[in-house]
């Protein structure tokens, strides 16, 4: 088997680089470990920046977003039990963020490619990347158990933190950049109402909590929590009451309470390999970098680097060569690192860090205060929310 581009992975970098390639031309087969169903069912972020929304758009994918995703304007920062609107619109010259689960993305872009007669090989075992050092990459895997090889002219590497296109990497080709927190998100789905009608980020002595939501039935929902708590510790009843008393306000505002019907915990980390690119292997999204959930980033930054990506390869095979895709792992890297800052921050701010002394408490409230207090502050927030613009508009 040959093509053009073979790419590693069918998560939101891995897909949304398919179409974008077939949208220029460019023939691409996506060789994903796990199952159609589990893809689309696994739950995870649901903050998309305008840049997200706008490219789904330009490609033909907002119709279902527009239908059943929340257009927001503002976001709640809550501490003290009082809570502070930080209106993003007005401090980000219109710009907003729409709340629409990651797996409807996913199907979203999995039906897209199938219809345009995309290859998507599901449940791809052994994947492995050679050759990416010489003109002719190749990857290598098998699929119900018969061994194939996929000759390709650029590989991919969008198979996430865990994948094995990063490990593919010659030792001391990458360099590794990381700090891990000593905390946690204990994440839920609960059926019920929404509590708020903006994202609710609430800083508080037990810790971090998120009020998000979903769908008019389903709420998402997350609060700070040990890295290796038990879910099963946590009965409904002893998560609402965790919510409740962070959530709390001084005028009695309270969550809307339901079924809990999903939850788990996630880590949190910041990561960032560099280069991006190693020959004629090119890394995307998780599989290059992670960054803490707070600040909304990982998904819409995986989508920024394939557009990057997408369009470097587009120029390449328009004009032979080009400056972009030598350019590529440079260009991506700067996003990144104002994502990773951005991401760094919110963390910091928001969260309660074991051991702080009472002196770094005060400078979080103090920061906290100075943040809902200036609209300078407030501007820098929400640019840095609701998407930075990109550096190069034909991207
Ligand atoms: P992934 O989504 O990890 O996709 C990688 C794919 O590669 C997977 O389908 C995997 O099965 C496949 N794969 C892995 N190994 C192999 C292999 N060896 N062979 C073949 N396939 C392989 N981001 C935001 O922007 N906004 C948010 O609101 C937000 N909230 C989040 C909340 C939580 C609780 C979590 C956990 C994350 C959140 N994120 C958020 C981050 C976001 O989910 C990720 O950054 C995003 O999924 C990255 O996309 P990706 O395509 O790079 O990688
Ligand atoms: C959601 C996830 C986030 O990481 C975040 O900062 C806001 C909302 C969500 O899953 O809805």
């Amino acid at each position: 088997m040959r093509t053009q581009v073979g790419i590693v992975g069918a998560g939101p970098a891995g897909l949304m680089l398919s179409q974008l390639l077939h949208l220029a031309g460019i023939e691409s087969i996506v060789l994903e470990a796990r199952a159609r169903r589990e893809i689309e069912a696994t739950v995870r972020a649901g903050v998309l920046e305008q840049g997200t929304v706008d490219l789904l758009d330009s490609i033909g994918l907002g119709v279902r977003l527009h239908r059943e995703g929340f257009v927001h304007h503002g976001i709640e920062l809550r501490y003290d039990g009082r809570g502070h609107r930080i209106d993003l619109s007005a401090h980000a010259g219109g710009k907003a963020i729409t709340v629409y689960a990651q797996h409807e993305v996913i199907k979203d872009l999995v039906a897209a490619r199938l219809a345009c007669g995309g290859r998507i090989v599901f449940g791809a075992a052994g994947v492995e990347p050679r050759g990416f050092d010489t003109d002719a990459p190749s990857l290598h895997y098998s699929a119900d158990g018969v061994a194939q090889v996929l000759a390709c002219d650029f590989i991919a590497g969008c198979d996430g933190y865990h994948g094995v296109c990063r490990s593919a990497v010659p030792q001391g080709a990458c360099h590794e950049f990381s700090r891990s927190y000593p905390f946690g998100w204990f994440g839920i789905l609960a059926e019920a109402a929404p509590s708020s009608a903006e994202l609710v980020y609430t800083h508080h002595p037990r810790g971090f909590a998120l009020v998000s939501t979903r769908s008019p039935t389903i709420q998402r929902l997350y609060f700070q929590c040990d890295p290796h708590e038990n879910v099963d510790a946590w009965d409904d009843a002893r998560i609402w009451s965790e919510l409740r008393a962070r959530l709390a306000t001084r005028d009695g505002w309270a969550p809307v309470e339901g079924p809990v019907l999903q939850k788990n915990v996630v880590g949190m980390r910041s990561f960032v390999c560099e280069p991006m690119q190693f020959g004629r292997l090119y890394l995307a999204g998780d599989a290059a970098h992670i960054v803490p959930p707070t600040g909304a980033k990982g998904l819409n930054l995986a989508i920024a680097d394939v557009r990057m990506l997408a369009a470097a390869l587009a120029e390449h095979y328009r004009s032979g060569n080009g400056p972009r895709l030598a350019a590529y792992s440079s260009t991506a890297l700067r996003r990144v690192w104002k994502a990773q800052r951005f991401s760094w921050f919110m963390t910091s701010l928001l969260h309660r860090f074991p051991g702080a002394t009472a002196y770094e408490q005060r400078l979080q409230l103090a920061d906290l205060d100075y943040v809902t207090g200036s609209d300078a502050a407030q501007s820098s927030l929400a640019e840095n929310y609701v998407g930075l613009p990109f550096e190069d508009a034909t991207c």
